[in-house]
């Protein structure tokens, strides 16, 4: 009975086991996945091109190779997502359409443009970082396809991070115009990228329930804590400041402090009216319109491929 499956559900939740997708589950649980799976899908693919933009105008073959790289990689990490969401019931060409028609959110962070090459860096250094932050606990989120594809792109995006914070080493140690573009794009980049972990947890309406259903194990306000905590003896490594005059250590806490992230920004930004919302989206629609014959084609050649086997 539909009790008997709930019960199921729950006491694999309450030991920490995997969902599988040949589980039943609650109809929220599928769909707050869904939501949560397309949105991070969307976001690696929306971020290739912030980064894609440097790929022709990258200073040495070296950079170009590794930004290639980091790009076909963020590529590779939507797909995999997209093919997690399918494990549910989701359709891809429905999640871009909806992806397109603004009826699904991606990060953020892909809304500001990336002005010099030390964006590059910044974005390896604190994008990725923040990710990485947000996506380690996701290694242990409750559903089996989604935590076994945060394990392959954590690596994947440790390269990222460490690139990044390589490249600006490189330009810190350069000239002090290097040192000026790179604390520049720090500036720019720091608070957007604290708004990577979402609202605070006061005004997150799906932590509780994701807390509850162990999707998520640490909340909004944690995580954006432990990136901080983690990017100040980096800054200071690298010889850059972060724009935040109350951002210092409290030993009663053991956590530094920091300052209030601009939530109006924020909301703008994930309502759509960010720098750069309008031209990344217009570029993904574009895209998908573009490919829509090479999908034709794969499936004219299915279609021949099975009538032959028939
Ligand atoms: N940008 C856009 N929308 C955001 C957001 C952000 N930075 N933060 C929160 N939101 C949205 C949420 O999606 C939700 O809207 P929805 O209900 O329509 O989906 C609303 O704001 C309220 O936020 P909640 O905290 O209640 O939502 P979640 O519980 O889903 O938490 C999250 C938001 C922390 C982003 C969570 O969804 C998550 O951890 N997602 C998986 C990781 C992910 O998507 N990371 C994207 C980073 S980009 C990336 O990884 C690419 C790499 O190459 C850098």
């Amino acid at each position: 009975s539909e009790k008997d499956l709930e019960a199921h559900f729950e006491h694999t939740i309450s030991k920490d086991q995997r969902i599988e997708p040949r589980d039943w589950v609650p109809e929220g649980y599928r769909k707050t996945m869904i939501r949560m799976i397309a949105q991070h899908a969307h976001s690696e693919i929306i971020g290739m091109q912030p980064e894609g933009n440097w790929i022709t105008r990258a200073p040495s073959l070296r950079r170009k190779a590794i930004l290639l790289a980091k790009v076909q990689d963020e590529a590779g990490h939507g797909l995999y997502l997209y093919s997690a969401t399918e494990t549910l019931g989701a359709d891809r060409g429905d999640l871009t359409e909806r992806l397109v028609t603004g009826r699904q959110k991606y990060s953020s962070i892909f809304n500001y443009p990336t002005l010099t090459f030390a964006d590059v860096g910044v974005i390896g250094w604190l994008v990725d970082g923040a990710a990485i932050c947000n996506q380690v606990p996701l290694c242990r989120s409750s559903y089996g396809p989604y935590a076994r594809a945060m394990i392959r792109i954590c690596k994947e995006e440790s390269f990222h991070q460490r690139q990044g914070f390589e490249l600006l080493m490189t330009m810190m140690k350069g000239t002090r115009a290097q040192r000026e573009m790179v604390q520049e794009a720090v500036n720019r980049w720091w608070w957007p990228s604290l708004m990577m972990f979402g609202p605070p947890d006061g005004d997150s309406p799906n932590t509780a329930q994701s807390m509850a259903w162990r999707i998520k194990r640490h909340t909004n306000d944690e995580l954006r804590q432990r990136f901080v905590d983690m990017s100040v003896p980096q800054a200071e490594i690298l010889g850059v400041t972060f724009p935040d005059p109350e951002l210092k250590w409290n030993a009663e806490r053991g956590h530094y402090d920091f300052g209030a992230v601009d939530w109006d920004e924020f909301k703008q930004v994930v309502s759509g009216n960010g720098p750069c919302n309008a031209e990344r989206v217009e570029h993904r629609r574009q895209a998908h319109e573009d490919g829509a014959w090479v999908r034709e084609a794969a499936a004219a050649h299915a279609r021949k491929t099975q009538e032959v086997a028939a």
